[in-house]
This record gives C-alpha cells, sequence and structure tokens, in this order.
C-alpha cells in the first residue's frame, strides 16, 4: 500500500544519509528482502538423451534434454529454488494447425513433467498452457479465418491443462490470454478429482518485442505469421490490465502474472495494491538477454544487475519472479 507520508524532517536536524553510512544499518533499514523462495527457474526442453544446445540469442542459456533437465532440477532443489517451469521446443514435425501434440499424453513436456516429479518431487512443476509450442502457425490458439479463435481453442487448452496435470505437474499456467480460459481449466480440473492443482495466471500478458529470444529458443518464431496483439495486451493500457486480473481471479486463478517484467512494473503495484493476491512477474527472455548480453561485452555486472533486479520486481510489490537467472542468483543468495 502507499504509503502517506505526515512528517518528513528537515535539514540539518535530519541527515537521511546517516542510516545509509554502514552496511550493518543499510541492512537494519532495507524495506525489501529478495530470497532463494520467491525464485521460478524456467527451463527449455529438448528431445534426445545428455543433449544440451545453447539458444542463441540467451547467452548461458541451454535447451536440455529431459535426462539433463533432471539433473538441473535437482540442482534447483538443492539451492533452495521453490519451483521450475518447463517450456518445450517441440519436433517441428509434430506441428499442426490444431497443435493436437499440446494433448498428447506422451509428449515431450508430460514425459519432462513425470521424469523430474518421480526424480525430485520436492520441487515444484510449472507449465505453460498455450498452444504455441505445437501449433504450426506459431500461434497460442487456433488460427481460422486469419483469426485465433477464442472458444474453440479453450477446448484444446482443456484437454493440454489435463494432461499436464495427469504428467504430474503441479501449477497449470495458462499463458495464451483468450477470454475464459482460467474458468473453463479450473471446472475441467474439478471434474477430475485435480482439486489441488494450482493455477498461475499469466493475467496481464502485454503483445511485446521481448519475447523474440523465447521465441528462438522454442522454435516457434520461423512459424508465427504477424503478431499476438488480438489476443496479447497493447502495452499502452494498465487500467485493462486490473480488468484482466479481476476476470482470472474471478475464474479461479491462484496466483497472478504480469508479463514481460522490468518495463511493467507499474502495473505489478497497480496489481498488487487493488487485490493483494499472490503476485508474479516473468523477467522474459528479452530482458535477461539485454542485461546478459551487456554482461557478455563487460559492459554490465551480471550478478549486480540481476540482484538489483530481482530486488527491483519484489519492491514493486512481487511476491516471485520468474527468472532465468533463478540459479545464477540461488548461489548468489547463498553466498550473500
Ligand atoms: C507463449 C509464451 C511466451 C512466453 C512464455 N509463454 C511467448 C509468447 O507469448 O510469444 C515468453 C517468455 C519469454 O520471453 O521469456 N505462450
Amino acid at each position: 500500500m502507499s504509503k502517506r507520508f505526515t512528517t518528513l524532517g528537515r535539514f540539518p536536524t535530519t541527515r537521511l544519509r546517516r542510516n545509509r553510512r554502514e552496511d550493518w544499518s543499510r541492512r537494519l533499514v532495507a524495506e525489501t528482502r529478495l530470497s532463494v523462495d520467491d525464485l521460478i527457474w524456467p527451463v527449455f526442453v529438448q528431445e534426445g538423451s545428455n543433449r544440451r544446445t545453447p539458444v542463441g540469442s540467451m547467452p548461458g542459456v541451454d535447451r536440455l534434454s529431459v535426462d539433463l533437465f533432471v539433473e538441473a532440477a535437482k540442482q534447483a532443489r538443492d539451492l533452495g529454488v521453490p519451483a521450475v517451469a518447463i517450456f518445450p521446443e517441440t519436433d517441428p514435425k509434430t506441428k499442426t494447425p490444431d497443435g493436437r501434440e499440446a494433448y498428447n499424453p506422451g509428449n515431450l513436456v508430460c514425459r519432462a513433467i513425470a521424469a523430474v516429479k518421480k526424480a525430485v518431487p520436492d520441487i515444484g512443476v510449472a507449465c505453460d498452457v498455450a498452444l504455441d509450442p505445437f501449433n504450426s502457425d506459431g500461434h497460442d490458439g487456433i488460427v481460422r479465418d486469419g483469426y485465433v479463435q477464442n472458444d474453440e481453442t479453450l477446448d484444446a487448452l482443456v484437454k493440454q491443462a489435463i494432461v499436464q496435470t495427469e504428467a504430474g505437474a503441479d501449477i497449470q499456467a495458462p499463458s495464451d490470454m483468450m477470454d475464459g480460459r482460467i474458468a473453463a481449466i479450473r471446472k475441467a480440473l474439478d471434474g477430475k478429482g485435480y482439486i489441488h492443482t494450482q493455477i498461475m495466471s499469466y493475467a496481464a500478458k502485454y503483445a511485446s518485442a521481448f519475447y523474440s529470444p523465447f521465441r528462438d529458443a522454442i522454435g516457434s518464431s520461423g512459424a508465427l505469421k504477424g503478431d499476438k496483439k488480438t489476443y496479447q495486451m497493447d502495452y499502452a493500457n494498465s487500467d485493462e490490465a486490473l480488468r484482466e486480473v479481476g476476470f482470472d481471479i474471478e475464474e479461479g486463478a491462484d496466483m497472478v502474472m504480469v508479463k514481460p517484467g522490468l518495463p511493467y512494473l507499474d502495473i505489478v503495484r497497480r496489481v498488487k495494491d487493488a487485490f493483494g493476491v499472490p503476485t508474479y512477474a516473468y523477467q522474459v527472455s528479452g530482458e535477461y538477454a539485454m542485461l546478459r548480453g551487456a554482461a557478455e561485452h563487460g559492459w554490465l555486472d551480471w550478478d549486480k544487475v540481476l540482484i538489483e533486479t530481482l530486488t527491483g520486481f519484489k519492491r514493486a510489490g512481487c511476491d516471485g519472479i520468474l527468472t532465468y537467472g533463478a540459479i545464477d542468483a540461488a548461489k548468489l543468495l547463498g553466498t550473500r
């Protein structure tokens, strides 16, 4: 909640630098604390075994085959990271206009979920609900007559959420921005008795140019025709984000997300103030690429900008952050 300042103090009786003079004092007055408990680690998975392929536009990030993903999840668990989020690079041969591979119970995502829950049962597993990794049009929903069809897509998303839950995923995270998806998914999950499965809704997701490294990573950029502006939000809008979040809470979302992160911290603050529900932001691929790319050139200190930006998310009102830097941050936080 925003504070009202009634006493401001006057220089020289008041010197704001006094509290900042010593490290112990700065620690004592710190308003926000970033912890490993605030992190969700998004991971790209690919077919094969013992395979690791670098994502060109995301230095330091690799696509992992399921066996290596399981090892990575163990490392995350050992560092105290509460949850991972799985994103698949799907074999282009399985992509169709209806994205049916999304609800094949034997698909790459489901195999990754099952393997990680078997080997590392105590880490939370989130997965996306959206058709873009499986759809030959590269869109999050089914395209017909040049338009991403809302209600038809809902049926596919529901089926996808069910197979992912059956594979063992703890959190379904719909990132598709179709209207009514949270209600449809909640109803289907409850109908099958999955009353404990959580829904983290990508509630205020903007049509952003910061997603392009992600689309390279999952191999959907080549397929994508046009843009996603008919379903993802216009970055000019802020009130509309509150409507989106409000709808999703009413429809049954347990947690809500704002995406991208850094250029949208004003939205995070409004959402947290208005609703007070568990609120997350996604430090997306393009944000990672900016910071990490500059660090590769020696222009920024990666460790420092990572912790600074993640603390900024917390200061804005986030309960947690999805970040490709989760492992690095966990290590840094553990040693501070
Ligand atoms: C797709 C999805 C996207 C991201 C997460 N889920 C990209 C998009 O909407 O095109 C972006 C994540 C990132 O950029 O790191 N449903």
